[in-house]
């Protein structure tokens, strides 16, 4: 073995959806956290513009979270899951299914978003089969999809750059056509105007395959990570109306848009569009501990529920479902959003942030505005023949004058914690306002 690398090479650690050597050749590490701020490896603090990556809503090392890990961790630190449970599972879950809408209160616990829209995706075709319906396999996601990294979430997922270099995928995914129309909507506030008939794209993939071989459609409400798309007025009732009339279940991918971002507890509540699973993760522990989750309707649940007794009804689970430290995470993180009403938090500053966000309008470079709840996106013309590229030197320069935004393809996309203030917002998109002037 090689004892010559120093031992803070930062060479070993292969990082996720990174730029290794350019980021490695000029890191930016963080060291501390605390509420709104982050404080960089060189010791400035950095306002958290992003909240970490859409899941720190109620802002960083909150003291009750803390507290409740610390304690957890001490007292109970693992159960298995299989045939073994704790009371922090039971009653995490129990919380989580009063809070979402309609029955959607059957709650199966996973460790991130990924593994929660993989689990939904089995359950959908397990539910069909288990009901006679065994053809019913066929998932239907849509373009610029983001379902996480899974080989079932990567197929319905639709963002090219993420697909291409893993082969064929799964077999028996379709896409619709994705929401997003400068021509039509450019510069929309709130939920577009144009666009619910892009639901009708179901109609045709029913009409080429038939309703009996589709299991279920996966969208996200609202699609965060391609840029944010917000839907169209009508098109998420329209989804739903198709998805009845065929038998077909519809799958939200609530994994950014639970737990406040919206300005509404979950996205079925603010659009009153009830699915029938959601998937969720980030901001369910804060971000603290990794969990996901998925949350079925009763009579999905039911469905299982009747082999013999002794039959395990699902065979499927993570050695950490439930784990008693993310649960433990979860209830505090339950009770700071319900005692501190940061979700109407959310929807009372919203106005004040929409304005803030498109008074960016006449910056360099930008194309489009759009925005909802605590989140939007702000669109630039790509450079030509360096697509992506502009974005990331706004997001370096932004973090250089203590701002952290993200980018995603030529989209700056901004969705601080839910805790964030008048003056911060101020911060946040002053700061953009003038970096976007000085970057070619
Ligand atoms: C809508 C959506 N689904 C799934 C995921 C994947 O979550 P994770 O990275 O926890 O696996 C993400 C992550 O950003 C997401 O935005």
């Amino acid at each position: 073995m090689d004892n010559s690398a120093p031992r803070n090479d930062i060479e070993t650690y292969w990082m996720p959806f990174t730029a290794n050597r350019q980021f490695k050749a000029a890191p930016r590490l963080l060291v501390a956290a605390q509420g709104m701020y982050y404080t960089s490896y060189d010791g400035r603090k950095i306002l958290d513009g992003t909240a970490g990556l859409w899941c720190c809503n109620a802002g960083h090392a909150h003291p009750r979270i803390v507290e409740a890990v610390r304690d957890q961790v001490a007292r109970l630190d693992y159960v298995p899951g299989f045939q073994m449970g704790h009371p922090g599972a039971f009653e995490a879950a129990a919380r989580l299914g009063a809070l979402l809408p309609g029955d959607l209160d059957r709650v199966f616990f996973t460790n991130s978003g990924s593994e929660s829209v993989d689990t939904a995706l089995k359950i959908a075709i397990a539910y069909h089969r288990l009901r006679g319906e065994a053809a019913r396999t066929r998932l239907i996601g849509r373009e610029r999809g983001y379902h996480g990294v899974g080989f079932g979430g990567t197929s319905v997922g639709g963002i090219v750059g993420n697909r291409k270099l893993f082969g064929t995928l799964l077999p028996g995914v379709d896409h619709l056509p994705h929401t997003h129309d400068l021509e039509h909507n450019a510069f929309s506030r709130g939920q577009p105007q144009w666009g619910a008939q892009l639901a009708d794209g179901l109609e045709r993939i029913v009409a080429l395959h038939d309703a009996s071989t589709i299991a279920a459609v996966i969208v996200e409400p609202m699609a965060g990570s391609t840029g944010v798309l917000v839907p169209p007025v009508g098109y998420l009732e329209r989804l739903r109306t198709i998805c009845d009339r065929h038998g077909i279940l519809l799958i939200f991918d609530e994994v950014i848009t639970g737990f406040g971002r919206l300005g509404s507890s979950f996205a079925a509540e603010h659009f009153r569009v009830l699915p029938d699973m959601v998937t969720l993760a980030k901001g369910l522990t804060n971000a603290t501990i990794p969990m996901g989750a998925v949350a079925v309707r009763e009579p999905i649940y039911q469905a299982f529920m009747t082999g013999a007794p002794e039959a395990i009804e699902l065979p499927h689970g993570y050695t950490y479902s439930g784990h008693p430290v993310a649960a433990a995470a979860a209830i505090a993180a339950l009770d700071v959003y319900d005692e501190e009403g940061l979700f109407e938090r959310a929807a009372r500053l919203a106005p004040y942030f929409e304005t803030a966000a498109h008074a960016l309008r006449p910056r360099r470079h930008v194309i489009d505005i759009r925005n909802i709840g605590l989140v939007t996106g702000i669109e630039l013309t790509p450079r030509p023949g360096e697509p992506t590229r502009r974005a990331y030197e706004a997001f370096v320069k932004c973090y250089e004058r203590g701002v952290l935004i993200r980018t995603t393809g030529d989209t700056i996309a901004l969705s601080p914690p839910l805790i964030i203030n008048e003056q911060q917002i101020d911060t946040l998109f002053g700061t953009l306002g003038e970096v976007l002037d000085t970057v070619n």
